[in-house]
């Protein structure tokens, strides 16, 4: 069956093809049918089954007599290791590891925050919660304390598993006064936390409260794997919206099983012992769902990657990597290409090694701008496939499925909806736009198996973020359009959400910051295009009359509370004062406005500007920081 058969089969029979999906998981009861929508509009997926995410992820690959495979690889050319994990020493380390976390009280159903970096003991970490039914909820390296605090209160941990140090080029990050920084600002206190001692950096333990990772799994009974219902939460994964509380997404057990086992064949196209890597972070939903979950309940081999695309040591690494392990599908973020392409952009490094076993790169994260999928496809010669997800859904919403028929490519499109999307573009109304016509990308529900089925503790924000804009549909926050082909194009987010580096931000939550310094009265952040990280979060800081300190006393003091309180991987270095703000007559801040003034794009007078006259002010400022770039 082609694209087009397999999307219609799906499109006449969903039930009938979630069914037949859910057969490749190992289920310890059936579910009786694919969708429940007696509570719709939140719908659940196979939610009168039993089934355990770590059975799926690992025993049974085990019991198929898959022990001796290589289940994680780990290569860390930050720490100059490489190590092999097989599926049979993954289930002894997961299933002792869970027995330690149960012995001191998690169960089924607890939480457990995760803040570690791209270390195999993270993903040790996230299949023992799944082994025992505890929802875990990862935490980028990346953040700051307050961050991790803010997801602490939310989640409610009973634990917190982290790890002394993560290493990135050039410093040590200090994991464990970040985390004792972030119990003490949370309200709420975990019971206890478990730190795994780096070489690299051994943190000071607090008696009575840490353990030590291998001290405290020292004599403990094994755990076997707890069934749970098909909607149990097998995670939460708080991701950026509007505001600067991020929003908690849970995937739900069952589906996400069926749905990610499904695209590993038909979208990365890789078979049960094919090696599968994603150079992403476990802190991300890529790392959720395609370091970890994905390539393991379908039997593959993960490459745990603990490095950057440039200067881990040079920009041949992601080739090293890929011939040393023999990877079959490669994964990773636009971004890291530009990376390795402004620093060899003939590509010589690429010479030094055989990447045959290569068959196909898969971008996704951010829009993947023609230049780079050009020279990737040029200096790799396999198809580079751009796919389009959000962190919601977990997995891909459009995409070129090679697995099932390679369809042409059109650069700049990710192609086209995989079955369970029924994909529209919708006007400001709410009604169906015409190939060509751009439009908010909305998905008709029921979304499919997988896919958020609410935010944690915020059912009230779900509907409002996803639900309201266009009953009947779920609101992606992207806006683009639809070709004659049935292709998609992604142009913009329709909301503050910006992306820097393939890594998702809210300008809001900046905004909350720099609103906080005693000199800002007003204050906006916008995403301004950026050469390599696709965008970068920009700050207008308006001051409290009467301040007469040095502006760039205030701009540094401003860029090191955001690093400080959101975390460096906001990359917020730029920022300049202005007296004004420009806005709409009724107050609103005309942000789009000034986006297209720094990056030098083609702008109208909005009709409901209040004073055109600030434009100019705002434009003279972006000159001092050098924008337009080349303007
Ligand atoms: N822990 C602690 N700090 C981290 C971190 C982590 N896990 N990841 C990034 N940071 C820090 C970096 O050290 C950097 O700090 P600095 O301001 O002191 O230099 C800052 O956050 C910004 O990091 P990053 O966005 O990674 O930028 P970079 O300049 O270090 O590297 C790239 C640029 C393009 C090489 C890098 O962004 C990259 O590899 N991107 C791939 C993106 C990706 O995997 N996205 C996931 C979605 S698919
Ligand atoms: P995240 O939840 O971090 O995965 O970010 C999701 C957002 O990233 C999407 O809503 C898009 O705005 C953007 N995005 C992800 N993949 C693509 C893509 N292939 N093309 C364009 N934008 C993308």
């Amino acid at each position: 069956m082609g694209y087009a058969e397999t999307y219609n089969a799906w499109k006449s029979d969903p039930e009938g093809f979630w069914m037949d999906a859910a057969q490749a998981i190992d289920w310890d009861e059936k579910p009786s049918r694919a969708l429940f929508d007696e509570n719709a509009p939140i719908y659940e997926w196979f939610k009168d089954g039993m089934v355990n995410t770590c059975w799926n992820a690992v025993d049974r690959h085990v019991e198929a007599g898959r022990g001796g495979q290589a289940a994680i690889i780990h290569d860390s050319p930050v720490t100059g290791t490489v190590h092999r994990i097989t599926y049979g020493e993954l289930r002894n380390r997961v299933a002792r590891l869970a027995g330690a976390l149960r012995a001191q009280g998690v169960e089924k159903g607890d939480r457990v925050i995760i803040y570690m970096p791209m270390v195999p003991e993270a993903l040790e970490a996230m299949l023992a919660c799944a082994r025992l039914g505890a929802i875990h909820s990862v935490v980028f390296g990346g953040f700051a304390a307050h961050e991790l605090a803010v997801r602490i209160d939310d989640a409610a941990p009973k634990c917190i598993i982290a790890a002394s140090c993560g290493i990135e080029p050039g410093r040590v990050v200090h994991y464990k006064p970040l985390l004792d920084g972030a119990i003490e600002q949370a309200s709420h206190k975990p019971d206890f936390c478990v730190i795994f001692q780096r070489e690299q950096e051994v943190a000071r333990l607090e008696r009575g409260r840490d353990h030590d990772w291998h001290a405290f799994q020292y004599g403990v009974k094994p755990a076997d794997c707890v069934p749970v219902e098909g909607d149990h939460p097998a995670y939460i994964l708080y991701t950026s919206g509007t505001t600067g509380a991020p929003k908690g997404v849970i995937r739900p057990t069952a589906g996400h099983l069926v749905a990610l086992n499904w695209t590993m064949k038909n979208i990365y196209n890789v078979d049960p012992g094919d090696v599968f890597w994603a150079a992403s972070d476990v802190g991300w939903v890529v790392g959720h769902s395609y370091i970890c979950y994905a390539p393991l309940i379908h039997g593959n081999t993960t490459i745990v990657f603990e490095g950057k695309p440039v200067g881990t040591p040079d920009a041949g690494t992601f080739w090293r990597v890929i011939r040393d392990h023999k990877v079959r599908s490669f994964f990773t973020a636009p971004t890291a290409f530009r990376a390795i392409k402004r620093e060899d952009p003939e590509a010589k490094e690429l010479a030094k090694y055989d990447i045959s076993c290569l068959r196909a790169l898969y971008l996704a994260g951010e829009r993947a701008d023609p230049d780079t999928v050009n020279w990737a496809a040029d200096k790799l010669g396999v198809p580079v496939i751009d796919h389009w997800w959000q962190t919601e859904t977990g997995y891909a919403i459009a995409a070129n499925p090679l697995g099932i028929e390679h369809l042409p490519v059109k650069v700049g499109s990710p192609s086209v909806p995989m079955p369970g999307y029924d994909v529209q573009i919708l006007d400001e109304g709410g009604h169906p736009m015409k190939p060509g016509e751009l439009g908010a990308i909305a998905v008709k529900l029921p979304l499919p198996p997988g896919t958020l089925p609410n935010l944690w503790n915020a059912e009230a924000r779900f509907r409002k973020s996803y639900l309201e804009t266009f009953p009947g549909y779920y609101e992606t926050g992207d806006a683009g359009y639809v070709d004659e082909d049935g292709y998609l194009w992604i142009m913009a987010r329709t909301d503050d959400v910006i992306n820097v580096a393939g890594h998702r931000l809210s300008t809001g939550a900046m905004e909350e910051v720099l609103a906080a310094h005693p000199d800002v009265a007003e204050c906006a952040v916008i995403g301004v295009a950026d050469e390599l990280k696709g965008q970068l979060p920009m700050g207008f800081l308006c001051l409290t009359s009467g301040v007469t300190r040095p502006h760039e006393e205030i701009v540094k003091e401003c860029v090191a509370m955001v690093r400080d309180q959101i975390g460096p991987v906001a990359a917020f270095k730029l920022a300049v004062v202005v007296d004004r703000l420009p806005k709409t007559r009724s107050g609103k801040i005309l942000r789009a406005i000034m986006v297209r003034i720094a990056d030098g794009t083609e702008w109208k007078m909005p009709a409901t500007i209040d004073d055109p006259a600030i434009l100019d002010e705002i434009a003279a400022a972006l000159k001092t920081l050098g924008y337009p770039k080349g303007g």
